[in-house]
C-alpha cells in the first residue's frame, strides 16, 4: 500500500483520508481468498439437488444409478442425513440457534417451498456431483401451493396474536383516527413491492472441516462469524470454541449472508457423514431459493395535512407475505413513523403464509420500501398543495424524534437539503409536471429524505503494539467488501500514530475478539471505536509503565496530566517532557503491549464520554438520544415515452452519518447504495408463478440488475458532523442510509417528468407508456 506521508503528518488525520483499499492487490491478483476457495485435503464437492412443486411429500428418491456414477461418494437425503442435535423447528429452538428460518430441509419428507433441498450429492469434482445430482429419481406428491399473500387462497392474519406483541405488529401514537377524521386535506396511496433478492456476487458458500469428529472449522461466507458460530454450535450440540467460523473475504451480502441458513448446516452434516471436508457453493439459480429474499408486500399510507402542508396524520397498513412458519416482515413503518413532525401514526400489518422460504433482511430492512410510501405521499402533497417537495419537507422537519419524543443526538439534514438541491440544481426546477423537454426525453428532477438508525450494538477488538513500531489489530468482524480492512487500518494507525503500512488488521475468524455482525450498519462504528479504545488501553499501560520507571521522562507522572500525540507519551503541560513508546519498551524489554477493549453504543466521542448519558437502547428511556444518520437524494431522469423507458441522468447525494472513516470507500457505498436503490425502482423483481410458486426468473439473466451504462456519474458528499453520543469514534455507518429514499427520488422525478405517479414497483416501462 502506498502510504502518503501527510496522511499521518498530523493527529487524526489518517482517519477520513481516501486511502486505497488495504485489500486491494490481494483481491485483483486473485490472492484473497473467498470462502469456497480453500483447497483442502480430500475435500469433497456438494451440489443440492432441490423439489419442482412447491407444496407436497417426497414419495422416494432412488439414488441408485446417481451413486454408481465415477467420482460420487454419497447421496444424502431425509433417511440418511445425521440428524443435529438441535433442529430449530419450534420458536425456542429457532430463537436458541439464532436460526433465520423455523425449518431445516431433509428432516422430513414433507415440501413447504419450491426448490427445497431434497439431496446432497457429494464426489470428487463439482461437475460429477452436478452430473449425479440430475441422475436422481425423486417421486414427488405434490399439492396446490399458495404463492403469496395475493393468492386466491391466502389467509390473512394479524402476526400480533402470535407474536407476543414484538415487530412486526400495530403502533400507534395519538389519535391517527380522530386527526385524520379531521383533516383539511387527504391523501393516501397504495403501493406494491414485489419480491426482491440480494443476488451478491459471491453466492453462498461454505467449506466443511471436520478436525476431529467434535471440532470443526467452517469457511463461510458470512456477514458474522460470531452468529455462524452460535447456530453452529447450537444445532450440533458442540461448545463454541470447538467451532470456529472462518471469513476472509466476502463478495457482498446485503443482509442474505447475515443468518446462517440451511445450505451452511446440511454442508456441516454432509462433512460429517462422510468424515472428509466438504464444500458447496450455491448456483446462482439456487441463490434464489437459499438464503431469504426481501418479501412481496403492499403498503397503503393514508395522510392528513393541513392547508399550509403540515402532517396531523399518518396512518399505515402493510400486508405481506411469510413463510408456512415464521411470521417475518420488514419493519417498514419505523421509518414511517419518525421521520417527519407528525403528531398522530399508526401502522398495522397483516402477512398471509405461503409456499416460500422465509424472507429476510435486505439492505435498509423497513427503512427502503417504508420511506417509498412517505417520500412518494409527501410529493404528492406538494404537488397538491402547490409547494415545492423541498419545502413541504422543511414545513415538516422534525426537530426531534417524534415516534419516542427524544431529541437526536445530531442531525444535519438542513444542510444536506441545501447541498443536495444546490449541486442538482433545483432551482431551476420546472414544478408542472411533463412540461420540461429535450427532444424525444421528458425530463424531471426529484428528490427524497434519507435516514437510518444507529443500531445498539458492541464489539471487541485487540492491539498489540511492538516496540519495532508495528501493531496487529484484531477484531472477528467481516468485510462485506467495502472496506472494513481499509478504515480499521486507519483508525489504528491513526491512533497509535503510526504509518497505516505498520499495522495490520485482521479480521474474519471466531478465534479473534468477538465483534457483531456487519448489518445494520453497525460494523463501522462499533469496530472502529473498539479499535480506538483498545489503543487506549495500550497507552494507559505504557503510561503506568513510563510513571514507574525511574529513567522515564515521565517517572511519577499522573496518568491524567499524560497524552499520547502520535505515539509519543508527554506531559500534556509542557510536551516537551515525554518519550516514543518505542524508547520505553525497549528499556523495560518489552516486546509488544496488548490493549483490549469494548466499542459500545452509546459511549460518546473522544473520550468515551459524552456530556449526557447517550441512548441505552431502550424504547422508554427518555432520558437520553435517538440517533439516525440522515441524507437526501436528488436525481434528474429522462423518460423515453415514445419506450417509456426512465433513466437516471444525474444524481446527488448528500449524507451527514458522523464520522466519516475514508472518504473514498464511503463514496463507493453511497454509490452502491443508491444504484441499489435505482435497480429496485426501475428494474428489479422477481416474480412468483401463482400457480407453481416458483420464481419464472432466478437468474442474471431474468433478473435485472443495473449495468454501468444504466447509471450516470454520481455525486456524493458527506456533511461533516460530530455527534458526541454516538460511540467512541463517533461514527453512525453509512451501509444502509446509502439505499433509503432512493426509490422515491426517482419516482418522483419519473412524476415530475411525466406526471404519472407510479406507485407499483419496479417501474418498469409499460407502467410509463
Ligand atoms: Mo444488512 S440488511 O444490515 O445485513
Amino acid at each position: 500500500m502506498e502510504t502518503d506521508p501527510k496522511f499521518f503528518d498530523t493527529p487524526g488525520g489518517v482517519v477520513g483520508q481516501p486511502l486505497d483499499r488495504v485489500d486491494g492487490r490481494e483481491k485483483v491478483t486473485g490472492k484473497a481468498r473467498y470462502s469456497a476457495e480453500f483447497p483442502l485435503p480430500g475435500l469433497l464437492y456438494a451440489v443440492l439437488a432441490t423439489s419442482p412443486i412447491a407444496k407436497g411429500r417426497v414419495l422416494s428418491i432412488d439414488a441408485a444409478v446417481a451413486t454408481r456414477e465415477p467420482g460420487v461418494v454419497a447421496v444424502l437425503t431425509h433417511l440418511n442425513m445425521p440428524r443435529l442435535a438441535r433442529t430449530p423447528n419450534t420458536p425456542e429452538a429457532k430463537k436458541d440457534t439464532s436460526a433465520p428460518m423455523m425449518f431445516m430441509p431433509l428432516t422430513t419428507d414433507e415440501i413447504f417451498y419450491a426448490n427445497q433441498p431434497v439431496a446432497l450429492v457429494l464426489a470428487d469434482t463439482w461437475e460429477r456431483a452436478k452430473h449425479a445430482a440430475t441422475l436422481l429419481d425423486v417421486k414427488y406428491q405434490a399439492a396446490a401451493p399458495v404463492a403469496a399473500y395475493t393468492h386466491p387462497k391466502a389467509e390473512l392474519f394479524d402476526p400480533l396474536a402470535v407474536q407476543d406483541g414484538k415487530q412486526p405488529g400495530h403502533t400507534s401514537r395519538g389519535d391517527a383516527q380522530a386527526a385524520m377524521a379531521s383533516a383539511p386535506v387527504k391523501l393516501s396511496g397504495t403501493f406494491t413491492h414485489p419480491v426482491y433478492h440480494h443476488n451478491p456476487m459471491e453466492t453462498g458458500s461454505t467449506t466443511a472441516h471436520w478436525e476431529a469428529p467434535d471440532r470443526l472449522t467452517v469457511y463461510e461466507s458470512t456477514q458474522g462469524v460470531t452468529r455462524t458460530q452460535t447456530s453452529l454450535s447450537k444445532m450440533l450440540g458442540l461448545p463454541r470454541e470447538q467451532v470456529r467460523v472462518v471469513t476472509k473475504y466476502l463478495g457482498g451480502g446485503f443482509g442474505c449472508k447475515g443468518s446462517c441458513w440451511p445450505h451452511t448446516v446440511l454442508t456441516v452434516q454432509a462433512a460429517k457423514a462422510v468424515g472428509r471436508p466438504v464444500k458447496l457453493m450455491l448456483t446462482r439459480q439456487q441463490q434464489f431459493t437459499s438464503m431469504g429474499h426481501r418479501e412481496d408486500q403492499t403498503q397503503t399510507l393514508a395522510l392528513g395535512a393541513s392547508r399550509d402542508g403540515k402532517l396531523l396524520s399518518l396512518i399505515h397498513r402493510k400486508t405481506s407475505t411469510t413463510s408456512p412458519w415464521d411470521n417475518y416482515a420488514e419493519p417498514n413503518s419505523r421509518v414511517i413513523n419518525l421521520l417527519y413532525a407528525c403528531p398522530n401514526f399508526e401502522a398495522k400489518y397483516d402477512m398471509a403464509r405461503a409456499n416460500v422460504m422465509t424472507s429476510t433482511f435486505t439492505r435498509a430492512p423497513g427503512e427502503a420500501p417504508g420511506s417509498f410510501a412517505i417520500e412518494t405521499l409527501l410529493d404528492d402533497l406538494a404537488h397538491e398543495l402547490n409547494l415545492d417537495p423541498l419545502e413541504i419537507r422543511l414545513r415538516n422537519y422534525a426537530d426531534k424524534d417524534y415516534s419516542v419524543d427524544k431529541p437526536w443526538s445530531s442531525k444535519s439534514l438542513k444542510q444536506c437539503y441545501a447541498r443536495g438541491a444546490e449541486l442538482i440544481g433545483w432551482s431551476k426546477r420546472n414544478p408542472r409536471p411533463g412540461a420540461t423537454r429535450d427532444g424525444r426525453y421528458l425530463l424531471g428532477l426529484g428528490m427524497a429524505t434519507a435516514t437510518y438508525p444507529v443500531h445498539n450494538s458492541q464489539g471487541t477488538a485487540r492491539v498489540r503494539l511492538y516496540a519495532d513500531g508495528h501493531a496487529v489489530v484484531q477484531s472477528g468482524a467481516t468485510d462485506l467488501g467495502t472496506g472494513t480492512y481499509t478504515v480499521m487500518t486507519q483508525v489504528a494507525a491513526d491512533a497509535l500514530g503510526l504509518p497505516p503500512d505498520k499495522v495490520r488488521f485482521e479480521l474474519g475468524d471466531t478465534t479473534l475478539p468477538t465483534a457483531p455482525n456487519s448489518g445494520g450498519s453497525v460494523a463501522a462504528g462499533t469496530v472502529s471505536s473498539s479499535i480506538f479504545m483498545a489503543v487506549q488501553d495500550v497507552w494507559a499501560k505504557l503510561i503506568k509503565q513510563a510513571a514507574a520507571d525511574k529513567k522515564s521522562p515521565l517517572f511519577q507522572a499522573k496518568a491524567e496530566d499524560v497524552e499520547v500525540v502520535k505515539g509519543r507519551l508527554q506531559l500534556k503541560k509542557s510536551p516537551a517532557k515525554g518519550e516514543n513508546f518505542a524508547e520505553l519498551m525497549n528499556r523495560a524489554q518489552l516486546t509488544d503491549v496488548e490493549g483490549l477493549a469494548q466499542g459500545k453504543y452509546g459511549a460518546g466521542y473522544e473520550t468515551g464520554l459524552a456530556a449526557s448519558p447517550a441512548d441505552s437502547g431502550h424504547k422508554d428511556d427518555k432520558a437520553g438520544h435517538s440517533m439516525h444518520s440522515f441524507g437526501a437524494h436528488f436525481c434528474e431522469v429522462r423518460v423515453d415515452q415514445e419506450l417509456g423507458i426512465a433513466r437516471v441522468t444525474r444524481w446527488v447525494s448528500v449524507i451527514g452519518a458522523g464520522r466519516i472513516l475514508n472518504a473514498k470507500t464511503a463514496r463507493s457505498q453511497i454509490i452502491g447504495g443508491a444504484v441499489f436503490g435505482i435497480g429496485s425502482v426501475l428494474m428489479e423483481e422477481t416474480i412468483r408463478d401463482q400457480r407453481y410458486a416458483r420464481y419464472t426468473n432466478a437468474d442474471l439473466a431474468g433478473y435485472h440488475i443495473p449495468v454501468n451504462a444504466d447509471i450516470p456519474d454520481m455525486t456524493v458528499e458527506f456533511v461533516e458532523e460530530k455527534d458526541p453520543y454516538i460511540n467512541a469514534m463517533g461514527v453512525k455507518g453509512i451501509g444502509e442510509i446509502s439505499t433509503v429514499g432512493v426509490a422515491a427520488a426517482v419516482a418522483n422525478a419519473i412524476f415530475n417528468a411525466t406526471g404519472k405517479r407510479v406507485r407499483s414497483l419496479p417501474i418498469t416501462p409499460e407502467k410509463l407508456m
